[in-house]
């Protein structure tokens, strides 16, 4: 029902309209042109119902770690599943490239996403403090471990 398809320069314009609805400190064109087009371990999708864009989420494939670096449902599409549906995905093409690791950062005050990755059985392993600006505060460090590494000495 939903898909996942690799973002195009297509899609830029559409997504940056979604983060200048949903974040304080939204990602520029400039910021998303380069995760298309400039950073090799970045991969990026955009969620679709029907054809209409729901969301998008941006990660970083790196030494057997994906980093979720965006995940993003557009407001009027919020509070349907679509967000636990982009978890799974991640969850699933994680497992599927042989990742040991999931992690990710989030604003403290972000009730919702903590709430969402902590329903996922991402834990909490540290904090980033004052790390984001606009407003200035901390960042939660969030992990999921898919297969624990071994234990050479
Ligand atoms: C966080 C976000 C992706 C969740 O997407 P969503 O499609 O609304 O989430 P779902 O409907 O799939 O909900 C799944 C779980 O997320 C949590 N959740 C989602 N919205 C929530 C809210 N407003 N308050 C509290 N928990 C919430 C709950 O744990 C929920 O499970 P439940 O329905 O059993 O309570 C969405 O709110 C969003 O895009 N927010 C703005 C961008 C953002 O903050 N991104 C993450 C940081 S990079």
């Amino acid at each position: 029902m939903y898909t996942f398809e690799k973002m195009t320069p297509a899609d830029i314009e559409e997504v940056i309209a979604i983060e200048q609805a949903i974040f304080s400190s939204p990602w520029t064109t400039g910021m998303v042109r380069a995760e298309l087009f400039d950073n090799p371990f970045s991969f990026s999708f955009v969620i679709r119902y029907l054809g209409q864009m729901v969301g998008y989420l941006f990660f970083w494939e790196v030494a057997g770690e994906f980093h979720l670096m965006n995940l993003a449902v557009a407001p009027k599409y919020q509070r349907q599943g679509i967000g636990a549906e982009a978890m799974k995905w991640i969850l699933g093409m994680a497992q599927k490239r042989g990742m040991h690791f999931i992690l990710l950062e989030v604003r403290a005050s972000n009730t919702a996403a903590r709430s969402l990755y902590r329903k996922f059985n991402f834990y909490e392993v540290g904090v980033r403090k004052k790390y984001y600006d606009t407003p200035t505060e901390d960042a939660i460090l969030y992990q999921y471990d898919l297969s624990p590494p071994l234990k050479t000495p």
